[in-house]
């Protein structure tokens, strides 16, 4: 049993973690503890003195020392004295905005909660407990479930929270977060995830100062802005040492972090739907379930934190055929064509691509409807025949002859002013009456909180997949949602739309892969967007980002890496001067990079010289040697890529016998200087060869002292150290 409640006291412990909570005399739910294991009940940590300018809670009548605003807690609301941020906020009937849930019992359940139309992380009942906290609001019928669940194997606590509205009238939740967080007594840090289109996930380290910290996206998706996950450590953590949390929010829409350091010295974590794009009309009887967030503690830095991560969203969140399963090698036309292509030119990238050793050809934007830039055309997802002769389905036999696999691009939630799509349906969308409507890329959004809009792009989609030989969707989403607005919603329903498209966006990817089982999808938001857990649960893995820049991207998948699995990351070799910064790298450089992923290649293979192509065709064996060890083994960051000279990162299997380490050197530096990368994660004990030269080296010594980078003139020069165990 991993939950338990001893002494009134709700304990709930994973392997290397235990968390508490209590209800006190009043129903007061508090927070006790989450971090290591204590071995006793840590209610003596908690603040329990009178406060200036805290007033107590009315039911403990004349104590002085029963505020909200200071008392730890696991969920609270806004309006009855709690003056940090708060999960909550609740209208009434009355136009007051005021809840207070206290406790009123539990249940514990073998197995995984599941959250309707929500992604979720999924386990058995052997590998997963639940605890159900049952709360009621002091002044209204208003009920309020919190669920946790934990995986104890892998140091995971997911938590969500159920509204259930048992009044006699309608109740307006105006923020309803998934979790509220606060920690234990001590100086913290943040690192979040942030930056911009082509330049996702940069880790920000900042030490906390009172007031409010805030990560949001506003804009419909996750964003490339900020990324819905979350690091709080202690400011001597490091990769492999010191304390720190995670917290990822399975979600893909607007969502809101924030952080608080109250005048008291507490931390609090608020994470959720952002309430700025958000109301939800709770009418009698009506439940109302949040997203959830994953969370997990180490002791050990940031490294067995993501290793935390990566287990439990590789293995409990995404989902179907391709979870575990080796992924293709594929080649992507996009970088070698844009646009301009026709099935000649198609055939050419597929078939020497074949040659040189690719599983798979994807066929990505341009193949449909009028669409020879970006103008127009979305929405109408009928082959251009004028583009494409004899149509996609003889095109797909023509590559699946090859022996190759076929995927093609979609940006299903999009439709062009210029399209049949629109011309037919201009009510599908999203405008708000009697104002312009913005245009992203020139497109507009389609109202995915429509059930006629879905059921079209299911039709259309499947007429599509159903129809070729089609292996593989890339679900590409190009641009931020404003101008919120649904003409199935009546007006007092309107704060609801945000949480609704991403629902619609939920459930047409639920028919999809329901219906197409065999079909890797793969997602995008232009780049990486929308790159988080709930895209996950359908599509295992995301494109990473619109930047191909080798050195770029070392920035951009570490920090991707800390949240998420290394086989989520959609990484491609492309041409150089690379398209988005003229930089030119080595081609060797661009493999290694891009094997720290779900590998492919985004280039015309005819016009690479002969060198290169054999460069490419001996990259691939090597990948498929290496995948299931980068796939499954455990990740290691070597360097920080942001403030170091050089990349590093390794794969090393779980029983120590593998290790792959990759990287590169940005610029050398003069007199044929070497630096010395230390590995992480090997058996002390154990003697290792290295491959390239049969050089043997204790696991010791190969973490203690480490391995010298051989020096090579130029810049962003590769290194690759691949390890095995000897008897
Ligand atoms: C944005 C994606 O990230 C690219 O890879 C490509 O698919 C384009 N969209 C196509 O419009």
């Amino acid at each position: 049993m991993s939950i338990k409640f001893i002494n009134g006291v709700f304990v709930l412990e994973t392997k290397n973690t235990e968390y508490q909570a209590a209800p006190d005399d009043l129903g007061i739910l508090k927070h006790l503890w989450y971090g290591a294991k204590t071995g006793r009940n840590m209610d003596y940590i908690i603040p329990m003195s009178e406060t200036a300018f805290g007033p107590s809670v009315g039911d403990a009548g004349e104590a002085r020392d029963r505020s909200l605003s200071v008392a730890p807690l696991e969920y609270s609301s806004f309006g009855m004295g709690d003056f940090r941020i708060t999960p909550s906020k609740i209208l009434h009937k009355d136009g007051t905005c005021a809840a207070d849930f206290r406790y009123c019992g539990y249940n514990i359940i073998p197995g995984k909660y599941s959250i309707t139309d929500l992604p979720h992380v999924y386990a058995d009942e052997n590998e997963a407990e639940t605890l159900e906290i049952y709360m009621k609001d002091l002044g209204s019928q208003l009920k309020l479930t919190l669920r946790y669940s934990v995986i104890p194997e892998l140091d995971i606590i997911t938590r969500c929270a159920v509204f259930e509205n048992a009044c006699d009238s309608d109740v307006i939740l105006e923020n309803a977060s998934s979790l509220c967080l606060d920690l234990p007594f001590g100086d913290w840090e943040c690192v979040r995830f942030s930056g911009s289109w082509a330049a996702e996930r940069t880790p920000l380290r900042t030490p906390l100062t009172q007031g409010i910290t805030e990560i949001s996206s506003l804009r419909g998706t996750s964003s490339h802005h900020q990324n819905p996950s979350l690091v709080v450590c202690s400011p001597d953590c490091t990769e492999s040492t010191g304390r720190c949390y995670g917290a990822a929010l399975v979600y893909s829409g607007s969502f809101k972090t924030q952080l608080e350091l109250d005048a008291l010295g507490y931390t609090r974590i608020v994470m959720g739907i952002n309430p700025d794009t958000f109301s939800w009309t709770l009418s009698p009887k009506d439940t109302f379930e949040t997203p959830e967030v994953i969370l997990s503690y180490s002791a050990e830095g940031f490294e067995k934190l993501s290793h935390n991560f990566h287990k439990v969203i590789r293995n409990h969140v995404c989902r179907g055929k391709y979870k575990l399963a080796e992924r293709p090698v594929l080649i992507n036309n996009w970088e070698a064509t844009y646009f301009d292509f026709d099935e000649n030119k198609l055939y050419d990238i597929a078939r020497k691509a074949s040659e040189l050793g690719v599983d798979m050809f994807v066929l990505d934007d341009g193949w449909f409807g009028k669409r020879n830039d970006d103008n127009s055309g979305l929405g109408d997802w009928f082959v251009n025949e004028n583009k494409i002769k004899g149509g996609l389905k003889q095109l797909t036999e023509k590559i699946t002859d090859l022996g190759m696999k076929f995927g093609i691009w979609f940006e299903p939630e999009m439709v062009s002013e210029d399209s049949d799509l629109y011309r037919s349906h201009p009510e599908w969308a999203i405008k708000i009456p009697g104002r312009l409507p913005s245009r992203g890329r020139n497109q507009l959004v389609l109202d995915m909180s429509r059930e006629d809009v879905r059921s079209y792009l299911f039709k259309v989609m499947s007429d599509i997949l159903g129809n070729a030989k089609i292996s593989y969707v890339k679900w590409d989403m190009n641009r931020s949602i404003c101008d919120l607005y649904s003409a199935e919603l009546p007006p007092e329903r309107m704060g609801e739309f945000s949480h609704r498209y991403v629902l619609g966006v939920y459930d047409l990817l639920e028919r999809l892969t329901s219906a197409f089982p065999d079909v890797l999808f793969e997602g995008c938001s232009g780049g990486g967007g929308r790159f988080d857990a709930g895209m996950l649960y359908y599509c295992p893995q995301i494109w990473c980002s619109d930047n191909t820049d080798a050195y770029d991207r070392t920035r951009i998948q570490y920090g991707t890496s800390f949240f998420y699995p290394i086989s989520a990351v959609g990484s491609h070799v492309s041409a150089v001067p690379n398209h988005q910064t003229g930089r030119v790298t080595p081609i060797e450089t661009r493999a290694v990079t891009a094997m720290a992923g779900s590998f492919g290649y985004e280039l015309d293979p005819n016009k690479l010289s002969d060198e290169e192509k054999n460069a490419v065709k001996e990259q691939i064996v090597r990948f498929k040697k290496y995948r299931s060890l980068i796939h499954n083994g455990l990740y290691y960051r070597l360097s920080n890529p942001i403030d170091d000279e050089l990349a590093a990162w390794a794969f090393v299997s779980d029983d120590k016998s593998r290790c792959l380490a990759h990287g590169m050197v940005f610029t050398q530096r003069d007199g044929g200087f070497e630096y010395i990368i230390r590995l992480r994660g090997l058996d002390p004990n154990k003697s290792y060869r290295l491959e390239s030269d049969g050089s043997i080296y204790t696991g010791a010594a190969l973490t203690e002292g480490g391995l010298r980078i051989p020096f090579n003139r130029g810049s962003y020069v590769p290194f690759e150290f691949y390890l095995t165990a000897v008897e």
